[in-house]
């Protein structure tokens, strides 16, 4: 069961608010209503009972002067008396008389020593007080001094005052239930009208919030239906079609930049290739000179063989990670990752025998959909950082494990860790750790781009997390039928 406090918590929505607000200031309003008109009309009726009692000029009182006998003409005198009238004389702070008319005789009334006491205290101003009886109830009574010395006390009931009230009370309860439910009820629509505006803003600022709006061609969601600009709701919203307007218009920017900056990297790496293998074939055809070739001649032409090979290494990879950010479809057929895997450690293997290699497979063989020729540069490129970043000696546990989604294979090291600072940032392109080594390697940063924009082009991720003696590269990719290949666009294209 809820909390009687949470149960009483004011409402959290703006409907529900300016409704309930609605609500309490009318039903405010009524109260106030109801009790001016209950006291005018209580005060109206009084005043007509002391014009009655002024009136009766207190004939009953006075004849209730002198007891009355019964065997005497003496009776009192209850002519024209309205039934209920009631009478007393007071000698002394004594009560020597009390009688009420009823129908056409008198009674006599007995009176306790409550009501001697509210008697004698009512002073003889001949004005009206209200008192309560013991035997009659409620009265308005009027004192005025007898011809000896005592006080002639004349009253009228007040219960129809009383029943008058009460019945005005009971319509008005009524009437304002009424007006409440009916006004609680055009309130709330009114109030949901009036904001359907603002919910829709909500929902389209809900909508934007939820766009991926850091890379690629974002569609934005259509703009909030026209709203009255002189209200402050028309206002958020005009306010917030415009915004949507400028976000969309530099996104568009954005978006095309992109496109342009992308098509102009796959254009300059495409014709790059050309000239930088022309250089490699010449560079290697005077190598082979078989003439007497000058030995600084001979080791210049070393060097150009060289970084031509390596400059074409990197055209390579750029033209790649260029054609993975247009989206550019993949090789779907099935890759034996086990093969692969058992390839590329053979390799690393064979280029780096210092270090310590093992390998934790699965009996059955795993295959996954894919570009097998990508996918071996994915775990080359994996391997070949565990063989450059860490020292010979180094211990590389290099595990898969498959299931029926997804493919896991692991890269572990005991080696010295990436950076720290380097970490958040080791999957963007040209990140590296110490350039000075890097150039002396030949490493140029791309190696892990190209594996994040690879796996995720495979519908799979990659993480790495790493500290001083453990780095682990975790790479996951989906065994099933291919999932619809990440749009490069949607993933950040440049550094
Ligand atoms: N296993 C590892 N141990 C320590 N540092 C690593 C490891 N793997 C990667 N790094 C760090 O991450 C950086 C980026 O690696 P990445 O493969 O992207 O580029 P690279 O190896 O420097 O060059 P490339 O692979 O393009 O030839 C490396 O320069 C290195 O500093
Ligand atoms: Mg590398």
């Amino acid at each position: 069961m809820t909390p009687l406090r949470g149960r009483l918590r004011p409402p959290r929505s703006l409907r529900a608010r300016l409704t309930a607000g609605l609500l309490v200031l009318l039903g405010l309003a009524c109260a106030a209503v109801g009790v001016v008109t209950v006291l005018a009309l209580h005060g109206f009726l009084i005043g007509r009972v002391d014009q009655q009692l002024t009136a009766s000029g207190g004939r009953f009182a006075a004849s209730l002067e002198h007891e009355a006998r019964p065997d005497s003409d003496n009776l009192p005198d209850t002519r024209g008396q309205a039934a209920g009238t009631f009478g007393a004389r007071l000698l002394d702070g004594r009560v020597t008389q009390a009688a009420v008319v009823d129908d056409t005789s008198q009674r006599s009334v007995p009176l306790g020593p409550g009501d001697i006491h509210t008697l004698g205290a009512v002073r003889p101003d001949a004005r009206g007080h209200s008192v309560k009886l013991s035997a009659l109830g409620h009265y308005r009574v009027v004192a005025a001094p007898g011809d000896d010395g005592d006080v002639l006390i004349t009253g009228l009931p007040l219960h129809p005052v009383e029943e008058t009230v009460h019945r005005l009370e009971a319509v008005e309860a009524v009437v304002f239930g009424a007006a409440l439910i009916t006004a609680g009820c055009a309130a709330a629509l009114w109030v949901r009208f009036s904001l359907r505006p603002l919910e829709q803003v909500a929902r389209t600022a809900t909508e934007v919030t939820r766009l991926p709006l850091a890379t690629g061609e974002v569609a934005m969601p259509e703009p909030v239906p026209y709203a009255d600009p002189d209200t402050e709701v028309g206002r958020v919203a005009t306010a917030l079609n415009r915004m949507l307007g400028h976000v969309g218009d530099a996104l568009t920017r954005r978006h095309v930049s992109e496109k342009r900056l992308r098509a102009f990297a796959a254009d300059a790496s495409h014709e790059l290739r050309t000239p930088v293998a022309t250089i490699r074939a010449h560079t290697e055809l005077a190598l082979r000179h078989p003439g007497p070739v000058p030995d600084e001649v001979r080791h210049a032409l070393g060097r150009v063989a060289a970084e031509s090979h390596r400059m074409s290494a990197l055209v390579d990879d750029l033209l790649l990670l260029a054609r993975l950010d247009a989206g550019r479809p993949l090789d779907r057929q099935p890759v034996d990752l086990t093969r692969v895997v058992l390839d590329v450690v053979d390799d690393v293997h064979a280029l780096s025998p210092g270090h310590r290699w093992e390998l934790d497979l699965p009996e059955d063989p795993v295959s996954v959909p894919g570009d097998e020729h990508r996918l071996h540069q994915v775990v080359a490129n994996l391997l070949a950082n565990a063989r450059l970043h860490t020292p010979s000696g180094t211990h590389v546990v290099v595990a898969l494990t498959a299931d029926t989604e997804r493919a896991e294979l692991t890269v572990t090291d005991d080696g010295p860790g990436i950076p720290r600072d380097l970490l958040p940032d080791i999957f963007r392109r040209f990140s590296r750790a110490d350039t000075g080594r890097s150039r002396r390697t030949g490493s140029t940063g791309l190696g892990l781009a190209i594996v994040d924009a690879v796996t995720h082009a495979h519908g799979g991720t990659v993480t790495v997390e790493s500290r001083p003696g453990r780095t682990r590269f975790r790479l996951l990719l989906p065994t099933g039928p291919c999932p619809a290949a990440d749009d490069g666009a949607a993933r950040p294209n440049f550094p």
